[in-house]
């Protein structure tokens, strides 16, 4: 006889939940997915909507239930059954650390020096934030933090969102378990919720803000009250041992070592870091330490030491504790990441491309293993939004490879208020206009011929095969002639002689007798190529061809107006208004004249006839059922005669052309007062010229 439906159904959930739990383990703890995201998703559905037409089938450790908590008024206490202890830290960052800490052991133990080593279990020390997490027959019933050890607060909702933690644990895991580890968040994810967080703050969100390092972030989220929040921080778990734990009736795994405790927590799907190793004596825990230490900065998380436990669990049981310390286990730290000093001053730095970096001075400070005295702010928006000022105390973090940089301001230690930062509205290096580009974040010195800072890349650039092209000048030689100060800006190669040449380290008579013919070559070009050649701003190949092309000399290309210059094709308002900026910083023009005045030259032309383009710079909308046009049709007008057809009517919009049954935006337009036009007066402005 078939079963009753409802034992079907229950079967079938039960069904889905194991193969879930299976694939979401595969997927986030072994980092080994087994199918699809779409096969999981569409697993999960089926259990979802069951689970909401048979609500007797919801069961606490659906995978269904990790985020479904309402939102919470407080987090209640838990008292721990075991209190969740703290490690002694070997502040000794050098490898004596470690032998302190063996030695202790040794003499603790009664051994001799003819002894064998101990035995130790070395591990990560994340930087997170301690989890207690109690199974009853399997289930997870609750999470909890640290506290004060002995009382911490009941967070199971947020931690369920973690997809590491197993809700449900094999049939042979104790009556009653306590998992004790760290919750964190890994690096990636860290700068991914910050980028997130400034999204938003630039759109005017009020009240979000940015996360200073991983560890504040994950602990936040461990404490919102809202679960949802909480799962949008993506955290993470490694477990590193045990509370409480019952073995079920009639026993269950007894465990002797340290190690065989973790390996077994691992089998029960819970992550282990894959560096937990066994070491013998101090040898063994400097090396690994050492070894550690080299891997820091590629970890995908933040870790602020190392700690060594004594693997043999009787052997604990026989040192004990001295207060909330075990004396079987250490913490050996590294070199912090994060310090505090002060601000002596805010530079601007100039890159070879012309973009303007504020960057903080620092009394020197000794952080992440290095002494520094900068760090980067980014940006104009990035200064302002921590708004670090001269004399203030900052917290500075250099963690991995990453540049140094200001975390956030002690305000409460600011002494006296500095102005706040602003960027300058000139280059600092060669006093040439810094602008900073519509939806662009960082400012850029307009001198590029001119500006020290943007010397090489500007020489170079020159050169190139597709620019002015000198034959043989690439950035080693470029390198040379700046930094031996022979070359300044573009003019001077022209006046380079063979005795200032051949002086140069490991460059032979034949050499320089190259270089300077290419030179002499590189006179005549093209005025596409020249222009190319100066490196504007956005003035790519195809566009300095179609400016050499419209104006024919270049005397026109530089004294063009905005509006000029937009009737070139494929020049837009951005790029005319770069072109614009290059030509009006005296400099550019002035270094231009020179290359002219060294026997640069091209043939110059006519410009162009006049082309036809009577919408040049005119948006137009079409709407509307057109007597004779189809939509695609008019917009091909548009474009062909110059002008920019748009999809929504705004107050940029300067015609719209309405056909039968034009909606909404024959409103709107009326209502911004936009020209509007029929079919027959589109085309009588669009009608080309008799050729
Ligand atoms: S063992 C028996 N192991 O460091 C001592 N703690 O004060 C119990 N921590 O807040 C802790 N990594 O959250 C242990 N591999 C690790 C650890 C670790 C980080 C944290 C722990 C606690 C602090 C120790």
């Amino acid at each position: 006889m078939p079963p009753p439906l409802a034992d079907a159904l229950a079967a079938r959930a039960a069904a889905l939940r194991a193969e879930l739990d299976l694939h979401a383990h595969r997927y986030y703890v072994l980092d080994e997915p087994g199918i699809p995201d779409s096969d999981y998703d569409r697993l999960f559905n089926e259990l979802q909507a069951l689970e909401a037409a048979h609500p007797g089938l919801l069961a606490p450790d659906s995978p269904t239930q990790r985020v479904g908590g309402k939102p919470l008024g407080q987090f209640a206490a838990v008292r721990h059954r075991l209190p969740m202890l703290s490690i002694r830290t070997e502040t000794n960052t050098e490898a004596s650390g470690a032998e302190n800490f063996d030695n202790r052991v040794r003499k603790e133990l009664g051994l001799k020096e003819s002894d064998p080593p101990v035995e130790f279990v070395a591990e990560l020390k994340f930087d997170g934030l301690a989890m207690s997490l109690r199974y009853e027959r399997g289930i997870l019933v609750q999470a909890a933090t640290r506290g004060d050890g002995a009382v911490g607060e009941d967070v199971t909702q947020n931690i369920r969102t973690i997809r590491q933690i197993p809700l449900r644990l094999p049939a042979d895991a104790p009556a009653v378990l306590e998992v004790r580890g760290e919750v964190y968040m890994r690096r990636a994810e860290f700068e991914a919720l910050n980028e997130r967080q400034r999204a938003k703050i630039a759109q005017g969100a009020k009240g979000e803000k940015t996360f200073v390092n991983p560890r504040n972030a994950a602990a936040g989220g461990v404490r919102q009250l809202d679960p949802a929040i909480a799962a949008d921080r993506r955290l993470s778990f490694f477990a590193y041992g045990v509370g409480e734990v019952t073995p079920p009736e009639g026993g269950g795994p007894a465990f002797e070592t340290h190690l065989q405790l973790l390996l077994t927590l691992k089998s029960w799907g819970f992550p282990v870091a894959a560096q937990t190793r066994l070491a013998r004596g101090a040898t063994e825990l400097i090396a690994f330490h050492e070894a550690i230490g080299q891997q820091r900065d590629q970890l995908a998380f933040d870790i602020d030491g190392v700690v060594y436990k004594v693997n043999a669990l009787p052997l604990q049981r026989q040192m004990g504790f001295v207060s909330r310390e075990p004396r079987w286990a250490v913490a050996h730290k590294y070199p912090a990441q994060e310090q505090l000093t002060t601000v002596v001053g805010i530079d601007i730095q100039v890159g070879r491309t012309g973009k303007l970096t504020p960057v903080a001075k620092l009394a020197p400070v000794f952080v992440g293993g290095v002494t520094v005295t900068n760090a980067t702010l980014h940006n104009e928006d990035e200064a302002r939004r921590k708004d670090v000022r001269l004399g203030d105390t900052v917290i500075v973090r250099r963690a991995g490879d990453v540049i140094p940089e200001v975390v956030s301001v002690l305000l409460e230690r600011r002494v006296q208020a500095a102005a706040q930062f602003t960027m300058p509205t000139q280059c600092p290096v060669c006093g040439s206009d810094a602008v900073r580009e519509e939806g662009e974040a960082d400012h850029r010195c307009s001198g590029g011929l001119f500006c020290a800072a943007q010397r090489k890349e500007a020489i170079l650039h020159y050169a190139h095969k597709r620019a002015v092209e000198v034959d043989g000048l690439g950035d080693k030689l470029v390198e040379q002639l700046v930094d031996a100060d022979v070359v300044r800006t573009l003019p001077d190669l022209y006046r380079l002689g063979f005795a200032a040449l051949a002086r140069l380290d490991r460059m032979a008579d034949k050499s320089a007798g190259k270089l300077l013919a290419a030179l002499e070559k590189s006179k005549q070009t093209t005025l596409a190529r020249f222009v190319f050649g100066l490196g504007i701003r956005h003035v790519g190949e195809a566009t300095a061809k179609a400016l050499a092309g419209h104006f024919g000399k270049l005397d026109s290309i530089m004294d063009a107006g905005h509006g000029q210059l937009l009737d070139v094709a494929d020049v837009g308002p951005v790029v005319a208004a770069s072109i614009r900026t290059f030509f009006d910083q005296p400099h550019n023009r002035e270094v231009v004249e020179q290359l002219r005045a060294c026997g640069v030259t091209w043939q110059e032309g006519e410009p162009a006839v006049a082309t036809w383009r009577p919408l040049s710079g005119l948006t137009l909308v079409v709407t509307g059922t057109l007597p004779s046009l189809s939509r695609d049709e008019a917009k091909d007008r548009i474009e062909a005669a110059g002008g920019k057809a748009a999809g929504s009517v705004s107050k940029k919009t300067d015609y719209l052309v309405a056909g039968a049954e034009a909606g909404s935006k024959l409103e709107k337009a009326q209502a911004l007062g936009v020209t509007v036009i029929d079919e027959a007066a589109f085309l009588a402005l669009t009608e080309p010229p008799p050729a």
